[in-house]
């Protein structure tokens, strides 16, 4: 075999078999296929896509490319959760305490930021002390003791995607819904799931620009779950406001601890009570109406935040230490009107600059700066009024530049919910 043919019949559209995939993918891993070819391969799957066959023979590949967890102790009350990446998108560390305070067991791998999106372990990893990477015996003690962990995958968890994914976020080759399912899809089998609710996140913030392609992401991921037997149910959200007030890590986790002590934004409200009602409907086998109720209870006794708590505590993270940058100054309106729309992208590109992302997987972060929305879509807003705070350490940003990501209007529109469908 040989790699070069292997791209060229990709390129011209034919489909591949299981054998030259996987040569292409465990070639990239062993280090025998350079990352010119590996680029130029990716982009003919982005250009080209890939049969349900191949995509299969894709996410199988890169789920034997490493370490496969052994959950099975964990038993049937389990579900995971997983987003397809979005602006301000803390809902994991809400929805996961909140979920296990009904006992039913979340254990969670989680990634980093890349690109635009963020990674829950990089806000976690705001709480002073935190460990986000747990052993095997580690993870099976505390999902024994508080239902919950939300952990790294560790090193050897599909290898061929942490290299993959590295590459494709400098390629311009993220952007294709074979190599994104069999990414998320590779990860959450070797991460030992048999029941998963996706957040499939749809907007100019997000990697699926358009309800009908979420949707078709959303069928192959359930797809695939069959072929091992694991059942995944798909939530579409929009993704074209930034999710909730806060955008950056120790941000996002002062937000979510205000959520999950009663104070949330509506959209974020309504998403959290949305997935962790399906994630506790399948854990517990029980109807979708139930499971919202046990939700709504838990959330209001405090249950779920004191779960969240158990869990800083139990992977040695000092919840009174967040870190937050004391350097901020607010960004004002200068016209008065209603606010139609906030430009997801165009904040977490803001944001990213401030330092709270990363441009390669190796870059360091800072997990104090971001930006605090005080209004919404569809707030009214006076001349003056103040639209955000900006938390910054040594970089400012032009309010000017700022401003750009608000479109404020005379008449009200109406704001359509951030529930956009599910696929089953
Ligand atoms: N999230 C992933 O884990 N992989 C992708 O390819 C895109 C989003």
């Amino acid at each position: 075999m040989n790699s070069v043919d292997i791209i060229n019949k990709k390129r011209l559209g034919f489909s591949l078999t299981k054998e030259e995939i996987s040569y292409m993918v465990m070639g990239y891993v062993q280090g025998e296929i350079p990352d010119y070819q590996m680029s130029a391969f990716l982009m003919s799957i982005c250009l080209k896509g890939m049969n349900d066959e191949e995509i299969f023979f894709l996410t199988d590949t890169m789920l034997h490319s490493g370490h496969i967890l052994d959950t099975s102790f964990l038993g049937v009350h389990t579900v995971d959760k997983h987003s397809t990446g979005g602006v301000g998108d803390k809902t994991t560390l809400v929805v996961a305490p909140l979920v296990a305070s009904t006992g039913v067991n979340v254990i969670k791998m989680s990634g980093r930021g890349l690109g635009f999106t963020g990674g829950t372990i990089d806000k976690l990893e705001s709480i002073e002390g935190l460990r986000t990477y747990l052993t095997e015996e580690e993870l099976r003690k505390q999902v024994e003791a508080i239902h919950v962990c939300i952990a790294s995958g560790g090193k050897d968890l599909v290898l061929a995607d942490k290299k993959m994914y590295a590459l494709r976020d400098v390629t311009g080759t993220v952007e294709s819904i074979p190599l994104i399912a069999s990414s998320i899809m590779s990860k959450k089998i070797a991460a030992g799931s048999k029941k998963i609710v996706m957040d499939v996140k749809v907007g100019n913030g997000a990697l699926m620009k358009t309800k009908k392609e979420a949707e078709e992401l959303s069928k192959i991921m359930i797809q695939i779950g069959k072929r091992y037997g694991v059942v995944v149910e798909c939530v579409l959200s929009s993704m074209d406001f930034p999710l909730g007030y806060a955008i950056g890590n120790g941000l996002e986790v002062k937000e979510s601890i205000e959520a999950l002590r009663g104070k949330f934004a509506p959209d974020f409200y309504e998403l959290v009570l949305t997935l962790a009602s399906q994630m506790v409907a399948l854990g517990l086998e029980i109807p979708l109406e139930e499971a919202r109720e046990k939700v709504v209870l838990n959330l209001e006794n405090g249950q779920a935040y004191q779960t969240f708590l158990k869990l800083v505590e139990n992977q040695h993270g000092n919840i009174e230490k967040v870190d937050l940058s004391n350097t901020t100054y607010d960004v004002f309106s200068e016209e008065e009107g209603y606010i139609t729309s906030i430009d997801a992208l165009h904040l977490a590109k803001i944001s990213s600059k401030l330092g709270a992302g990363r441009e390669n997987l190796n870059d360091e972060i800072d997990y104090g700066v971001g930006l605090w929305l005080f209004k919404k879509p569809g707030d009214f807003v006076k001349k003056g009024e103040a639209l955000l705070r900006v938390y910054y350490r040594q970089k400012k940003i032009e309010q000017e530049e700022i401003l750009k990501s608000y479109k404020i209007e005379q008449e009200k529109k109406e704001v359509s919910s951030i529930l956009l469908g599910y696929v089953k």
